[in-house]
């Protein structure tokens, strides 16, 4: 497959996570993956192991680059944190749903290109965790909760589970950006993700991005498998 047979803008729609150990390793399968994908993932576990000055490396070849480090803090840290990100020229940045982290957030990006992303409640949390950390509103009533404020405060989107894009569009509007992991195409191993849509059943439901990361990424074939996911993509 070359470049023309696939459509840019499909191609940006899927992010490839990178959680993987070592730059060495992640270059070594952005290599593979080559002209099918242009989107990727740097997370706790690279970022960590070098991956800051790899997301240099990504832009610099003209990827597109999430940072997914879910900021949160007093509102100047945030704010410089922010404006620290946004010099190294990535796409996507997350942080934590809480105003005070958004607001910040927003002010520390100020004129840049860089989208923030809030993250409403992780989807490890269920009503229980909730309660346990204090909270008296169920996970939905949150969710939705801090979507509306995530459009408040001046963020660009949300990164949420597939199954919960209808409340967080009605709360997010329709110019925020929705972004979702737990994403398997047909006949892939779930892994550890639970409530799982395929990519195209993702897109209909009205996500902008999805994040995908061991069905590529531990795929015999990353470039094959990616070129796949873009083309259901594209199909949806
Ligand atoms: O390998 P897999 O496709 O499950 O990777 C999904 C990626 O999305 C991982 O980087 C994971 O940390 C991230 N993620 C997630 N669920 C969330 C938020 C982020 O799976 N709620």
């Amino acid at each position: 497959m070359n470049r023309s047979d696939v459509t840019p803008d499909f191609r940006d729609k899927v992010i490839v996570a990178l959680d993987i150990a070592t730059v060495v390793e992640a270059r070594a399968l952005v290599a593979r993956i080559g002209d099918a994908g242009t989107f990727y993932k740097i997370g706790y576990r690279l970022g960590f192991a070098g991956g800051l000055a790899f997301a240099r490396e990504l832009v610099d070849e003209g990827k597109r680059v999430f940072l997914d480090f879910k900021l949160h803090d007093i509102g100047n840290t945030v704010a410089e944190g922010v404006a620290s990100v946004a010099n190294l020229g990535v796409d996507f940045l997350t942080v934590h749903a809480y105003p005070q982290t958004m607001r910040a957030a927003a002010q520390g990006r100020s004129g840049a290109d860089l989208r923030l992303l809030a993250v409403t409640v992780l989807t490890s949390y269920n009503d229980f965790d909730l309660a346990e950390a204090g909270y008296e509103a169920d996970v939905a009533t949150l969710v939705a909760r801090r979507a509306a404020q995530a459009r408040e405060a001046g963020v660009d989107g949300v990164v949420c589970s597939p199954h919960e894009i209808a409340p967080v569009r009605a709360a997010l509007g329709a110019e925020g950006l929705i972004v979702t992991p737990g994403v398997r195409p047909a006949g892939s191993a779930a892994g550890d993700q639970k409530r799982v849509m395929t990519p195209s059943e993702a897109i209909r439901a009205g996500a902008d991005h999805l994040v995908i990361g061991r069905p590529v990424t531990q795929a015999a074939d990353p470039r094959a498998a990616m070129a796949a996911i873009v083309e259901e993509v594209a199909g949806a």
